[in-house]
């Protein structure tokens, strides 16, 4: 395997390594984009796009595949046939309606769920063993969905969550303080969309409690306006990019191909991935994005993070949204 040595060093023992194989369902912007950041980063050894329209899957794979050689060890193929999934290990589930300038994820709701009604069970056939990870929007109402009509255990299948959105605000957090975004520990919470909130009071820069930052040189501390700010900004990006280029495609495939790593190499990362919680501070029967740990075999636990009072209120608010929208839709 061409996969640089410190990556080797990283991950000695993990058995599956050298026949890892990524399913991808939606060949869309999206589907497309995260199996390129996927085999960028060398994630996974197969990479299998899967789309009902042949001309799209079979194009993007010939597109992929003529870069190949640019890339760690990797093969990548296609179909419009579920059957090029069989025996994944992983499924990452982006394919569904597109949200479009003024809609939001909500809206998308019911197209989606019976997309999920019609693709899972054929999919669940052929890669029993798979861990899901749903991406298509509203991912949590798609998620709660997926595990209704699967069956499927809550540790095997969740949703990509706030994983993106806790990118959004690290990024912002780090342009306002002029500290990398790597140093910059914060998560957003709850909702994949507009009910979503940041955990400020578990935030920390280096090992600073974010809350009690004062600032560096000419970036000024990060006042209760300008976290208002910032919280507003990560809840609106969508909606401006989705105005400007009709989609988002490069962070959301870059966060799943986190996501994919951490299953495929064991990793046993903190992600706020929205699974499906069993009384997380008293919030049952919903799944939203906490801090979860998450390994080979899907998600394991959460992290109980310190909320303020305000915080977990928000929690719960967002909560209330969901489940009211999984009742709308007789889940
Ligand atoms: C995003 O947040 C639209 O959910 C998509 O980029």
């Amino acid at each position: 395997e061409s996969r640089d040595s410190d990556d080797e060093q990283l991950t000695p023992s993990a058995p599956h390594r050298r026949r890892s194989k990524l399913a991808i369902v939606g060949a869309g912007a999206v589907g497309s984009t995260m199996a390129y950041a996927a085999l960028m980063r060398g994630a996974a050894r197969t990479v299998a796009l899967y789309d009902i329209n042949s001309a799209k899957v079979n194009a993007e794979v010939l597109d992929l595949g003529h870069g190949i050689q640019f890339m760690p060890m990797a093969e990548v193929v296609g179909s419009d046939d579920i059957s090029v999934c069989a025996d994944a290990d992983v499924v990452m589930f982006t394919a569904g309606a597109k949200q479009k300038p003024g809609q939001t994820r909500m809206d998308l709701a019911e197209a989606t769920i019976s997309l999920v009604r019609k693709v899972l069970p054929s999919l669940v056939e052929v890669a029993p063993d798979a861990v899901y990870v749903m991406v298509t929007n509203p991912v949590d109402i798609v998620t709660y969905a997926a595990l209704k009509l699967s069956g499927l255990p809550p540790t095997q299948l969740f949703g990509s969550g706030t994983v993106l959105d806790s990118s959004r605000l690290r990024y912002l957090i780090a342009q306002r303080t002029g500290v990398a975004v790597q140093n910059v520990h914060a998560y957003i919470a709850g909702e994949h969309g507009d009910s979503e909130l940041p955990l400020w009071s578990s935030a920390s820069i280096g090992a600073v409690p974010l809350l009690e930052w004062n600032g560096l040189g000419e970036h000024g501390p990060l006042t209760a306006q300008v976290r208002d700010e910032i919280a507003r900004e990560v809840v609106e990006s969508a909606y401006r990019i989705i105005e400007g280029k009709g989609a988002t495609n490069y962070a959301v495939a870059l966060a799943g191909s986190r996501i994919i790593e951490a299953i495929l190499n064991d990793e046993r990362r903190i992600l706020p991935v929205s699974s499906l919680l069993d009384d997380f501070y008293g919030i049952s029967d919903v799944c939203l994005s906490v801090p979860t740990i998450v390994g080979a075999q899907g998600v394991s636990d959460r992290l109980a993070v310190p909320m303020s009072v305000d915080e977990l209120a928000g929690l719960r608010r967002s909560a209330d949204a969901l489940r009211a929208v999984a009742q709308r839709f007789g889940l």
